[in-house]
């Protein structure tokens, strides 16, 4: 089997970050979503892996490289407009050929990984296998109608949903998929929607099965979801204290301190992640926070959020919570008068002040 991961698109729900990065390379839990994806694959024994990739091409390959880092064998396929996920799919087909595959979006994070999903698919004697779960905001998705325990339509994100069951962005697909593409028109958005094309495989009759989804699964398209994701990723990850903690600091919880990470005279409350190189002086970090690599944050407090790479938090009197920060982004006070705030903020940036 083969894997396919889609890691092009324009990212427009994740702007700011996705202007200057590919909103799979957001780091939740300190690690791209994306290589999520890689790793899952692999787990379950898939090491030959297509990315197919967009605009943020030399960003991806600049961070995934050629696989072997992650055991896997990867091949770049490049989509030169985002035309849809089954477009995706159908300039992949030299790549793919005829054997079966999984198609991974690039931005979705799956709890329990894969493995068990590609067994299911492997002996069940199917043509696709997809994933459903419930959702809260139907309107968002891809939904599933199903009859007697079988999906017998898809329709991608309905104004007024009949179920409350999304289509995950992962799925099994062997080679009649390609039928199906080739057979499909884009839709009023100009996409070749995936939706479409699982319902051209159910309507002519090919053994679609769905399998329903209990543990934790996020699209990460949107700021809030990558906040839900970073929560429940900490939760599921082990404590590994192997930076430096100094006497006059407490930590309560778990706490992720990558090598080369400094915490001085602060406390921490996990769950936490703290990347290599970050330094964190006189200072709170709350539950649910991930502070990636090499940053400073010093006389302040931060929690519940996601600070990116090479960021400077310095001398904040009031906690920062519930954010987002991208990378190389300096958080200081100002010591001039008047007594102002100074914004430097790129376009959709978003500030909420107190
Ligand atoms: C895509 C699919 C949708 C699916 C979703 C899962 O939507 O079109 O059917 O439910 O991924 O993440 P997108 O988030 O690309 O708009």
């Amino acid at each position: 089997m083969k894997g396919l991961i889609l890691s092009g698109g324009k990212g427009t729900r994740l702007r700011p970050f996705t202007y200057t990065g590919a909103k799979q390379l957001v780091p939740v839990a300190n690690k791209p979503v994306l290589f999520y994806a890689i790793e899952d694959l692999v787990e379950a024994g898939i090491t030959d892996i297509g990315i197919v990739v967009g605009d943020t091409a030399e960003q991806v390959m600049g961070a995934v490289g050629d696989g072997s880092r992650f055991g896997a064998k990867i091949t770049y396929i490049r989509q030169e407009q985002p035309l849809g996920i089954a477009h995706g799919v159908k300039i992949s087909e030299p790549f793919l050929q005829k054997e079966p595959f999984v198609l991974f979006l690039g931005d979705n994070l799956l709890c329990d990984g894969i493995l068990p999903l590609v067994e299911k698919f492997r002996h069940g004697g199917m043509h696709s296998l997809i994933l459903l779960t419930q959702v809260k905001n139907p309107q968002n998705f891809g939904i599933a109608e199903c009859y007697d325990g079988r999906v017998v339509r898809l329709v991608e994100k309905p104004r007024e949903p009949k179920s409350d069951l999304a289509v995950v962005g992962i799925y099994l697909f062997d080679h009649h998929v390609f039928e199906a593409i080739n057979n499909i028109q884009p839709s009023a958005r100009g996409e070749l929607e995936i939706t479409e094309t699982i319902q051209y495989l159910i309507d002519r009759g090919f053994a679609v099965k769905a399998h329903h989804l209990t543990g934790h699964w996020t699209d990460t398209g949107k700021m809030d979801d990558i906040l839900e994701a970073n929560r429940w990723l900490l939760e599921t990850l082990e404590e590994k204290i192997e930076g430096t903690v100094d006497s006059h600091s407490s930590i309560y919880g778990k706490l992720i301190l990558e090598p080369g990470a400094e915490i001085v005279n602060s406390v921490i409350r996990g769950p936490v992640a703290i990347a290599q190189g970050t330094k964190i002086v006189n200072s709170f970090i709350g539950p649910y926070t991930s502070i990636y690599y090499d940053c400073l944050i010093a006389n302040s407090e931060v929690e519940h959020s996601i600070v990116m790479e090479n960021c400077r938090i310095m001398d904040i009197e009031h906690r920062i919570g519930d954010s987002l920060v991208g990378r190389s982004v300096e958080v200081t006070k100002s010591p001039a008068k008047p007594k102002t705030y100074r914004l430097v903020l790129g376009d959709h940036s978003k500030v909420e002040v107190l």
